[in-house]
């Protein structure tokens, strides 16, 4: 009786001390893995994929699968360097929406994805690619809300064109959203007459960063029901800047950032925008003169540091630099990824408690990881090659084919 009690009492002492170690495993294995993931396009001519890779909350990229978009990727004409389209946004996830959406350049067509909240990594195609009614798309954005994509047309044929978001039925064509740039560009349909689209931080403007000499922001009003106005007004950069190519809202601010390949960055202050047109960049607007720039053209925000993140292909460096309340750009530090690493798009994830930065670094066919601690507090926590995992696939890849990179974070 005695020894039958103390086996029962061993048994479920040795069933307790397993059970709670396995349960604490297995449930950060679960937060790890399935918590945040990061998304990027192959581009491929052949058929484009998006590359899925979880991450882990002490910096690590797991890369898991890969899932075609059912479109085509594209190279811009003339060109065979890394940066096919010569964009920021070619891939865009977002939270509220629990959607993901990508281009297909060689195609013109948006394709649309659900993420399952509870593991990222897990992506659904909704619907079929629709077409992006005009040519060569190189971005999207998506409002806060989750509920509408806009898309950037940078082909022979530009401008801007909006969908609605159905669970079930996936884009759906907004009407008074089609709106064109009539850039002329030459030669070939694959041109780049524009770089990103975003809107501000209000979701009252859309914005894009068009090709010209120089760059200029092309400027929608956007109504409460998500309608664009007919025309647009330009403005043209601040003084040093030249080649605005990304744009970052900046929170609770009528305000972008931009990278800017002829200075480092440029800031716009949007609240001083006039009925005209072809303005020039007012206010508190001002350029950021970036150390080493040879490249700059992607930028991000990390709501834990509340600093802005520039990267350079070029140089392959990335520049973290502070806005202050009066608009007021300064850089705060820079981060190396190694020479000729040229790293692309970029963007922020919370995994865990921190905020990580995930940089395309094409040349390396990787992921580079700078863990955000603090502002100036940044560290370079590692470099993930996917090129073993994608052969494994029998998926085409090539680093002057990659493209994009948007995260989603479940914390
Ligand atoms: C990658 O793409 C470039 C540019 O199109 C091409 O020149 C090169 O041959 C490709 N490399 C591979 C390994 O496919
Ligand atoms: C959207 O709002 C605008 C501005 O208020 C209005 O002119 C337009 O008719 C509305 N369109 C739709 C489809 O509701
Ligand atoms: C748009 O621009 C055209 C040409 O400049 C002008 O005639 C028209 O009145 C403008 N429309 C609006 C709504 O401002
Ligand atoms: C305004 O800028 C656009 C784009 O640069 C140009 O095509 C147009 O001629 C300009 N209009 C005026 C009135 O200067
Ligand atoms: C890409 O990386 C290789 C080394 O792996 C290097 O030789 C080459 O110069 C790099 N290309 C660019 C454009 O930096």
């Amino acid at each position: 009786m005695k020894s039958a009690a103390l086996l029962v009492s061993l048994i479920s002492s040795i069933a307790f001390v397993a059970a709670v170690p396995a349960q604490l495993v297995e449930r950060n294995m679960f937060r790890g893995d399935a918590q945040a993931a990061a998304y990027f396009l192959t581009n491929q001519p052949t058929g484009n994929n998006i590359v899925v890779a979880a991450l882990t909350s002490d910096g690590h990229v797991s890369y898991k699968h890969a899932m075609s978009t059912r479109g085509l990727g594209a190279h811009v004409t003339g060109s065979t360097a890394a940066d096919p389209l010569m964009s920021q946004g070619a891939i865009q996830a977002s939270v509220s929406g629990q959607i993901l959406a990508a281009v297909n350049a060689g195609s013109s067509t948006v394709s649309l994805f659900s993420i399952n909240p509870s593991d990222p990594t897990v992506i659904q195609q909704i619907g079929e690619p629709v077409s992006s009614e005009g040519e060569f798309p190189v971005a999207v954005t998506i409002n806060k809300k989750g509920d509408q994509v806009c898309v950037l047309n940078a082909g022979q044929v530009n401008g801007v064109h909006c969908y609605t978001v159905d669970k079930t039925l996936g884009l759906i064509r907004q009407a008074d959203t089609l709106r064109y740039l009539n850039v002329v560009r030459d030669p070939g349909p694959m041109t780049s007459a524009a770089h990103h689209i975003a809107f501000n931080d209000a979701n009252d403007k859309l914005i894009v960063t068009v090709v010209g000499t120089p760059n200029y922001l092309a400027i929608w009003d956007v109504a409460s029901n998500g309608t664009l106005s007919d025309n647009f007004t330009t403005v043209s950069p601040p003084s040093g800047g030249m080649n605005p190519f990304s744009l970052t809202p900046i929170p609770g601010k009528n305000a972008m950032v931009s990278a800017d390949t002829a200075v480092g960055a440029d800031v716009w202050d949007l609240s001083v925008l006039s009925a005209q047109s072809n303005q020039t960049a007012a206010g508190k607007s001002a350029s950021v003169s970036i150390g080493g720039q040879m490249a700059n053209c992607w930028s991000a925000y990390s709501q834990k540091t509340g600093n802005f993140y520039f990267i350079d292909a070029g140089a392959s460096i990335v520049t973290e630099v502070n806005v202050d309340q009066n608009l007021k750009g300064t850089v705060v530090k820079q981060y190396p990824q190694g020479t000729g690493s040229t790293t692309l798009d970029a963007a922020v994830a919370t995994v865990g408690n921190t905020d990580f930065l995930y940089v395309l670094a094409a040349n390396k066919t990787s992921i580079d990881v700078v863990s955000l601690d603090g502002p100036g507090n940044g560290k370079n926590v590692g470099s993930y090659d996917f090129s073993a995992m994608v052969k494994a696939m029998g998926i085409p890849v090539n680093a002057t084919w990659v493209q994009g990179m948007t995260t989603f974070s479940s914390a």
